[in-house]
């Protein structure tokens, strides 16, 4: 069920809106669950089986289980649905955003004021401006005027449809469950100076000065709606966070000067080429003794054939052509490669304080989870868990 957003610089829909977005969300809690259930019966019965009678073992990875299951049509009517639904959760929003633009405009310039910087010859990478990013029309950074706010508002008013509640009244539920589990796991670690790189809108930005009150909070983007959208939106939340346009590829700040940098489902839309140049300059901007936290899909070596599959089904069929790429790596090794000593390397799940309540976080810490659930990841029932790593930069280096 799409959860209607609490802050003032969401859209106003009319009743005929909210509840095409309730049918949207409806359909991808339906798709999520029955039909991927229905696909993994499939796989157990059927597709296993005659698997196993033509190659005398089953499938070893996501790949071979991609290709046994195309011709089913469990997975034919699970893609096809969820193809669907991804489209329609644009079109249950975009009239809604564009009937309402020039009022959200209005409040959007008076409250972002002193709060973002934008450019309007700021060059887009092609990750974003080649491609309508899982079908979102225009991608993020739109087609408009740089300074247009509607990219912003078509993606918080769509991820709050996509999400279908499970993300927190304002999409912050990664942003609250990684800023706990780190408040919590690094008590004596107090970080002055925050950084999240791929904000977006700042929904899981705004949680880390709420977090640490007396951080300076800073958002950067490439896509500039979104950041001014952003500002405006963190501003009517009474959240002191600024918002600056920016490749993270190339960071305009100084050597160490940040205690924490922050990104989460930031890693799988970028080329393995640019996340290295991302992490080489989230290591050059990190004060020694400071940390590098990402929040992402979990690696495929977590997990089992299936759900690797079930994971990887993005790169194919939902406008990610990274998605896989990343997933493939393993997390370890990137920061490795990046110069982060791999004594400091950690990684763990992070249940949703959301779905679970903030305690649940203090238990995965002392279970030390490190890993995902394999059998269960993936399908919605089962709860949301966030994977996290992270990697310290030396206090010498
Ligand atoms: C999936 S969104 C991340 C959303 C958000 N961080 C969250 O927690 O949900 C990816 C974001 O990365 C941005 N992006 C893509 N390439 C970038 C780059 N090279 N530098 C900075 N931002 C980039 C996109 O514009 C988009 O807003």
């Amino acid at each position: 069920m799409a959860v209607p957003l609490q802050h003032a610089m969401k859209p106003t829909p009319s009743a005929e809106d909210i509840a095409r977005q309730r049918f949207v969300s409806g359909l991808r809690t339906f798709v999520l669950n029955d039909l991927a259930a229905d696909m993994r019966r499939a796989y157990d019965t059927r597709v296993v089986p005659s698997f196993r009678q033509a190659h005398g073992r089953e499938p070893e990875n996501g790949a071979e289980v991609h290709e046994a299951m195309r011709p089913d049509p469990a997975f034919k009517a699970y893609s096809s649905l969820r193809v669907s639904a991804q489209k329609m959760v644009w079109d249950s929003v975009t009239p809604v955003v564009q009937r309402d633009q020039a009022r959200l405009a209005a409040i959007a310039d008076e409250a972002s004021q002193g709060r973002v910087e934008i450019h309007a010859d700021f060059k887009m990478p092609r990750n974003v401006s080649a491609i309508d990013v899982h079908f979102m029309p225009g991608s993020y950074s739109g087609a408009g005027p740089h300074d247009d706010v509607t990219p912003g508002a078509v993606y918080d008013q769509g991820l709050a449809v996509f999400s279908m509640g499970l993300m927190g009244k304002n999409l912050d539920d990664i942003g609250v469950s990684m800023s706990r589990y780190v408040s919590r796991r690094f008590p004596e670690f107090r970080p002055l100076r925050i950084l999240d790189l791929g904000c977006t809108v700042g929904h899981n930005t705004l949680p880390w000065k709420q977090t640490y009150p007396d951080a300076e909070v800073i958002g950067t983007d490439v896509a500039p709606g979104g950041l001014k959208y952003g500002a405006a939106r963190a501003a009517l939340q009474g959240v002191d966070v600024t918002f600056r346009q920016m490749n993270a590829e190339q960071l305009a700040f100084e050597n160490d000067s940040f205690d924490l940098v922050f990104t989460s489902m930031f890693l799988h839309e970028l080329s393995l080429k640019t996340i290295g140049k991302v992490f080489a300059e989230i290591r050059r901007v990190l004060k020694p003794g400071g940390l590098m936290l990402h929040m992402e899909l979990p690696p495929n070596t977590q997990m089992g054939p299936f759900e690797g599959f079930y994971l990887d089904w993005d790169c194919y069929y939902n406008v990610e052509p990274f998605y896989k790429a990343f997933r493939d790596q393993e997390p370890r090794a990137l920061c490795e490669k990046a110069g982060f000593e791999a004594i400091n390397y950690f990684q763990f799940v992070v249940p949703s304080v959301g779905s679970y309540g903030s305690a649940a976080v203090d238990v995965a810490i002392a279970a030390e989870t490190h890993e995902v659930n394999k059998e269960t990841t993936g399908r919605l029932a089962e709860g949301i868990q966030w994977f996290g790593f992270g990697a310290w930069k030396t206090q010498t280096s």
